[in-house]
């Protein structure tokens, strides 16, 4: 069975880099287990060609699968992927509601935008084909596949969260959003929560059966991977505390850098004993919201380190930049605590790539992360009170051997059971169900 896979970001994009053509790829953990899945069934890849020169290779055969690129023009981008994708819907789907921008313009961009991938789609269905849709950036593209008579196979998969009934009724769109969603066959969400949002909206004609499959991660890469030594004077005989998200205000970055200076208050015997570093990837620089709070974090950052530090110790070390695959292993392997902290994410593989490379750290995980269903060994944490982060740090670092080692046991488990594979498995087999089957999740 060979697949379309649509998302709108690409596995990688052509670049030009010091006068240089380069290929820039993409290393986010969904294009990573979408490269294997194409690999493995093949077919055609359809996503957005944002790279500079991604013009020049519109269709591209990397021999196991073959790519197309749609180009949005830059009033395309703005209204696609700044305004509508990620001013509406993305702070609608995380609970933000004042965040949320209602723009006619936007959505009217979003449509056509969405329109233009379901043309390369129709343009590249030649046979039985299962058509596997990504994310809330493409929403409307099952009913206008349908629309236009495409009979195809069409399993969507949502990989934010899905929001209950009266948050998602607030969007003024939410009757065509659902409206395509459900003329796709088969959903799948990474949590039972998202899944029963979503399923209370359904009426006994829809025709869409929804399943929770949450993605894995490629455990054996990092639990074999070496990763290299982090050779820093700072970090000697000190505990190790590591992050590395986007920047979002969904990661919930300002409460845990409070939250470190709350556990300096409650335990001042701590300074000097441990170092903080907390990397953070930029992401949608182009969306205002997004640059105010980069001010505000690194405005905390500043206050606190300049209150706690001294000239032989800061607290936080902080980093705004994208770091190489190399260097992330090492920081996991290095770290003593990874504290992953979101305010609301759909999963956060980071918590899981923690757990597969380490082999003496503690997982503190909040408890609005989708990850946290499938992790019961990581200390979990509401993000929203300072003093139980504070607290839960506090406990990871006075934590036995014997302790990390069990909790680490079972959920290095629970990721290698369902990694990459079990994740593409599971889609494949939905994806293979007779239509109007008895389904059960
Ligand atoms: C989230 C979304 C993805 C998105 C990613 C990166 O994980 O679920 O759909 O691709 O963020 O965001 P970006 O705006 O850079 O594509």
């Amino acid at each position: 069975m060979k697949y379309i896979v649509v998302s709108s970001r690409c596995p990688f994009s052509h670049e030009k880099v010091a006068g240089k053509e380069s290929i820039k790829e993409n290393v986010g953990g969904v294009a990573t287990a979408l490269r294997r899945s194409m690999e493995k069934h093949g077919g055609t890849w359809i996503c957005w060609g944002d790279g500079k020169l991604d013009g020049k290779y519109l269709e591209e055969d990397t021999g196991k699968y073959k790519i197309k690129r749609v180009l949005l023009s830059m009033p395309e981008k703005k209204g696609y992927y700044d305004l509508y994708s990620n001013r509406t819907l993305w702070p609608l789907f995380h609970y933000f509601r004042e965040r949320v921008k209602y723009t006619d313009n936007g959505y009217e961009i979003y449509r056509r935008v969405n329109e233009k991938f379901a043309r390369s789609i129709m343009e590249s269905v030649s046979g039985d084909e299962v058509i596997w849709i990504h994310d809330y950036q493409l929403a409307l593209v099952p009913k206008i596949l349908r629309d236009s008579g495409i009979k195809n196979r069409i399993i969507f998969t949502w990989h934010i969260p899905w929001v209950s009934k009266e948050m998602f009724e607030t969007l003024p769109e939410s009757d065509d959003l659902i409206k395509s969603l459900s003329s796709s066959d088969f959903i799948t969400f990474h949590t039972e929560t998202y899944k029963k949002n979503f399923d209370d909206l359904l009426t006994e004609t829809s025709r869409v059966k929804s399943f929770v499959v949450p993605l894995g991660i490629d455990f054996r890469y990092f639990s074999n991977s070496r990763g290299g030594d982090i050779k820093s004077y700072t970090l000697r005989d000190r505990k190790m505390i590591f992050s590395i998200d986007r920047l979002d205000y969904t990661k919930g970055l300002v409460n845990r850098v409070l939250a470190i200076e709350e556990l300096l208050k409650r335990h001042p015997d701590l300074a000097g004993k441990f170092v903080y570093i907390m990397i953070v990837t930029p992401s949608r620089t182009t969306v205002s919201d997004y640059v105010a709070m980069k001010r505000e974090l690194e405005m905390h950052i500043g206050r606190i380190n300049g209150e706690f530090g001294s000239i032989s110790w800061m607290p936080i070390l902080y980093m705004y930049r994208k770091i190489s695959d190399r260097m992330l292993v090492s920081y996991y392997k290095n770290a003593d605590i990874a504290l992953i902290t979101p305010l609301i994410d759909g999963l956060n593989l980071v918590s899981k790539e923690f757990v597969a490379s380490t082999d003496k750290g503690v997982l503190i995980l909040s408890r609005f992360a989708g990850a946290s269903n499938c992790l019961d060994g990581a200390v979990i944490v509401n993000p929203n009170s300072l003093g139980e982060v504070a607290e839960a740090i506090y406990k990871a670092m006075n934590m036995s051997e014997e302790e990390i080692h069990d909790r680490l046991t079972r959920m290095k488990k629970q990721v290698s059971k369902k990694d990459t594979d079990w994740w593409i498995r599971r889609i494949n087999a939905i994806a293979m169900r007779k239509i109007n089957d008895r389904w059960s999740a």
